[in-house]
C-alpha cells in the first residue's frame, strides 16, 4: 500500500462489459482500491468524439458500464463513482489545457490514428470525418487526469501513449505559468493477460466472439461449447495438447483452481477427457465463477435507483475535489473571477 496516493482511470461507455474487460480491467481495479485512494468515472464526452450522432444508447450504456463494475466488485464505499460530464471542471480545464497543447503533439499520438478507424468516412472525398472534438481526445483525457492530480492511471498498454501526452501538457503548464501545480501521473500497466475470444482472436464486442458478464448461464453455455480447442485432435480419445488449446484452456486458466487445471490437463493429455465433455464442464465452472457477480448485477438492475445514487454522490465527491483544482488553475492563468 502506498499511503495517500491517488489513482483515476475511466472507460467510455460502449454498452455491457465483456470477460476480455473483466480479467484485463476490473479485477485489477478490484485490487486496487483497497491500497489506493481511487476514482473511477465513465467517459461520456469521449464516446462522442466517435459517435456523435449514435447517442440513442448513451445513458443506458453508461448505466451498464456503472452496473457491470458493481457486480464485478467495485466498491462505491472504497471508490469515487462518477460519470464525467456531470463534472462541468473537466470542460473547462480542457479549455486552458487546449490552448497551451500544440497541435503536432496531437497529431502524432498513436493511439488517435487506431481510433480513426472508427470515425465513420466522409463520402465526399472518403476520408474519416473527423472532428474537432475528435482531436482534442487526448488533450481532454489529460483534464481527466489532471483534474484529480492523481498519481497513477491503471490502463492498458494502447493508452499508454495518451498518458504520455497528459504528462507532457501536465509539466508544459506548469512551466508556462511557473507553478508547481499538477503532478506527473504515471501509467500503472496491467499485468494480467487479455482473455481471448470464443475464437482465438482479440475478445470484443463487434468481433462476436465475447461472454458478456451479463450473459445468462445459458447463453454463457452455448458460448464456451463453441469455444476453440485444438485443431490438430480428430478423435476424443487421441491424446490432446492443452498448449495448442487455442481458446477453452486458457479459459481452465482463468477459471479453474490449480487442482482442477492439473486434472484438466492430464486427463487431456493422456486422451482421457473428450473436447465437448471438458468443454460442458468449463461452462458450468465459468457459471459458478460468474455467479455471485451475475446475482450483483441483477439485484442493482432491480434496483436502479440505488445506481443513480451511487453516480450522483460520487460525482458530488469528484465536483467537489476538481473545483479545488480548477480554481488553482484559474490563478495560475491570472483568470478574472
Ligand atoms: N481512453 C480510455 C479508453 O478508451 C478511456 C479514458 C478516458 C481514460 N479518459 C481517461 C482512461 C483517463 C484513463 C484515464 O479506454
Amino acid at each position: 500500500m502506498e499511503q495517500g496516493k491517488r489513482i483515476m482511470s475511466g472507460m467510455r461507455p460502449t454498452g455491457k462489459l465483456h470477460l476480455g474487460h473483466y480479467f484485463g480491467v476490473l479485477t485489477n481495479w478490484v485490487k486496487l482500491q483497497n491500497d489506493y485512494e481511487c476514482f473511477f468515472f465513465v467517459a461520456d464526452w469521449h464516446a462522442l468524439t466517435t459517435k456523435f450522432d449514435k447517442t440513442d444508447d448513451l445513458q443506458q450504456n453508461c448505466l451498464d458500464v456503472v452496473l457491470d463494475w458493481l457486480a464485478a466488485g467495485i466498491d462505491p464505499e472504497k471508490c469515487v463513482i462518477y460519470v464525467q460530464s456531470q463534472v462541468p471542471q473537466i470542460a473547462q480545464l480542457h479549455v486552458y489545457l487546449s490552448m497551451i497543447t500544440p497541435n503536432n503533439w496531437v497529431e502524432r499520438d498513436p493511439t488517435l490514428k487506431d481510433l480513426v478507424k472508427m470515425v465513420k468516412t466522409d463520402e465526399s472525398n472518403n476520408k474519416p470525418d473527423v472532428s474537432y472534438g475528435f482531436l482534442g481526445y487526448p488533450v481532454l483525457m489529460a483534464a481527466d487526469i489532471m483534474m484529480f492530480n492523481v498519481d497513477y492511471v491503471p490502463v492498458g498498454i494502447d493508452q499508454v501513449a495518451h498518458i504520455e501526452i497528459a504528462r507532457d501538457i501536465a509539466r508544459r503548464f506548469n512551466n508556462i505559468y511557473k507553478v508547481d501545480l499538477f503532478k506527473e501521473a504515471q501509467p500503472k500497466l496491467t499485468q494480467i493477460p487479455l482473455l481471448k475470444g470464443l475464437d482465438g482472436q482479440k475478445m470484443g464486442k463487434s468481433f462476436h466472439n465475447d461472454i458478456k458478464i451479463s450473459d445468462d448461464e445459458e447463453t454463457t453455455a452455448k458460448k464456451i461449447m463453441q469455444a476453440i480447442t485444438d485443431r490438430s485432435r480428430a478423435r476424443k480419445d487421441d491424446p490432446g495438447h492443452p498448449d495448442k488449446c487455442e481458446v477453452a484452456f486458457s479459459y481452465w486458466e482463468a477459471f479453474g483452481d490449480k487442482e482442477t487445471i492439473e486434472t484438466v490437463k492430464a486427463e487431456c493429455c493422456a486422451g482421457k477427457r473428450g473436447c465437448v465433455e471438458c468443454k460442458r464442464q468449463l461452462a458450468c465452472a465459468v457459471n459458478d465463477y460468474l455467479r455471485p457477480l451475475r446475482e450483483r448485477r441483477k439485484y442493482y438492475e432491480n434496483h436502479i435507483d440505488e445506481v443513480r445514487e451511487i453516480i450522483a454522490k460520487g460525482s458530488e465527491k469528484a465536483r467537489i475535489e476538481a473545483q479545488k483544482v480548477l480554481e488553482q488553475v484559474q490563478d495560475a492563468v491570472k483568470m478574472y473571477r
